[in-house]
């Protein structure tokens, strides 16, 4: 590489760098637009923050027996059965995991259900469980939901690349109920509803009484809190308890400065507009800004110079695991049929890889802070923030910089905030609800 072309190569990083720069000031201006967003929200005002009040509280941790879970993430579907052995202790007894197949996500909500109530079939099979009794099922559907009570709710949108026909404004308990009754299922009742963060935060508190936020970062990304009750102005009259988990559904965020890459992947998405922090930070979409990123350098000769364009042309060809993968030092080019790639080329990719995945985790710990001083203005308890996603997981370096914005924004009392992995928690904690809610409806009966 010439000298001219190794200059115009590091001005177009520095350049990137910048439009992707998280400062403590917008970090700080985050958490304010935060703020105002979920008081508007809780008020029943105009905000992209929906606080959606789950109908349950934190367990207290002697929920007992064993429970079923259903949970309806991303990308996959898995069915788990939870013990739970009253003393903080949750087992997962069985589980089973299935790809959702393109077709489902994008066909009739019929043809999708039906799937869900095979793959519950298929996991009766798998783990040789017998039909000897009736099973109260925990559903955890990961997608924005009015809830109208523990086991009811209207889908307000789909999100992460969901469009099944004939779902949106739907009660999706209803919904699967119905598909339960076509396959002749009748041993299942479907006994709870829980946004995947509340069964995060639920389970990962069954244990842990300073966890008081659930966060999911994966294919998508949202959080809930416990609120004060009184606060919930927009649903009077929720009940007597102090306080109800609210699902924040943060990727909804909007007060956020977009980039070119950011403008041009919402106006290419199924959901144009909608969901701009889960486009700046969840799995589903890193490697696509990340893609976007690299065809435009390619076109201005800056990238594997002499190579066709063609390998990167392609919508969401990149995927945030190829990202993960050069972070850990292996790339990804056999993918796209890249060989010889030279050691400019390599440190290019590293860097645009550690320039998007840096923001995302920027934003999230920003949110994050923003919650947590939502709750607790001084920092003065501790607090326990159950994480689940492959994200935050798996991303080398993606935590790091996690705590790096935390201690940024509230130095030495960043400590008392701790980010955990909650891994399965969204089924396990489902499991929880469930608990609770078919001890509340026996006791109804009773
Ligand atoms: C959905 C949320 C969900 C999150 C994480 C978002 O797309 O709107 O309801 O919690 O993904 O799965």
């Amino acid at each position: 590489m010439n000298r001219d072309s190794a200059n115009m190569l590091d001005r177009f990083l520095s350049h990137l760098e910048s439009v992707f720069f998280i400062s403590l000031h917008d970090a700080q201006e985050i958490i304010s637009n935060f703020h105002q967003e979920m008081r508007h929200g809780l008020a029943g005002g105009e905000s992209s923050l929906k606080m959606i009040p789950s109908f349950v509280g934190r367990p207290k941790g002697t929920e007992k027996g064993k429970f079923l879970a259903l949970d309806l993430g991303g990308t996959n579907i898995r069915v788990l059965a939870v013990e739970l052995d009253g003393n903080g202790n949750a087992t997962l007894a069985a589980v089973s995991k299935f790809v959702i197949p393109q077709e489902m996500m994008s066909g009739t909500g019929d043809k999708l259900f039906d799937f869900i109530v095979d793959c519950i079939q298929l996991f009766f099979k798998e783990n040789n469980i017998g039909i000897q009794q009736a099973y109260d099922l925990a559903f955890t559907f990961s997608f924005p939901v009015e809830q109208g009570s523990i086991a009811s709710g209207k889908l307000i949108g789909w999100t992460k690349g969901f469009t099944a026909a004939g779902v949106e404004g739907k009660d999706v308990v209803a919904l699967l109920s119905e598909a339960l009754k076509r396959k002749e299922i009748g041993f299942i009742h479907v006994a709870a509803l829980a946004n995947d963060t509340v069964g995060t935060l639920v389970a990962k508190s069954y244990a842990d009484p300073y966890c008081d936020m659930g966060v999911i970062l994966g294919t998508g990304t949202n959080a809930c809190y416990p609120e004060k009750i009184a606060h919930i102005l927009k649903c009077p009259g929720l009940g007597a308890s102090e306080e109800m988990i609210v699902n924040i559904e943060w990727g909804g965020f909007s007060q956020l400065k977009t980039n070119i890459y950011d403008n041009v992947l919402d106006r290419a998405s199924l959901n144009v507009g909608k969901q701009l922090l889960e486009k700046m930070v969840s799995g589903m979409y890193l490697g696509e800004i990340a893609r976007l990123v690299i065809v435009e350098m390619m076109e201005q000769g800056l990238l594997f110079r002499g190579t066709s364009l063609s390998a990167f042309s392609k919508g969401y060809a990149l995927t945030t695991e190829h990202l993960s993968m050069t972070a850990q030092g292996s790339g990804f080019f056999a993918d796209f049929g890249l060989r010889d790639v030279s050691a400019t080329d390599r440190q290019t990719i590293r860097e645009i890889c550690r320039i998007v995945s840096t923001r995302s985790a920027k934003l999230a710990g920003a949110a994050i802070a923003a919650v947590v001083a939502w709750m607790d203005a001084k920092l003065e308890s501790d607090h326990t923030i159950a994480i689940d996603g492959s994200l935050f997981e798996k991303y080398p370096g993606f935590k790091g910089y996690m705590i790096d914005i935390l201690n940024d924004l509230f130095g030495d009392r960043g400590a008392r905030i701790k980010l955990d992995l909650a891994k399965d928690g969204s089924g396990i904690g489902a499991a929880i609800i469930g608990a609770v809610a078919a001890f509340n409806r026996r006791r109804m009966i009773t």
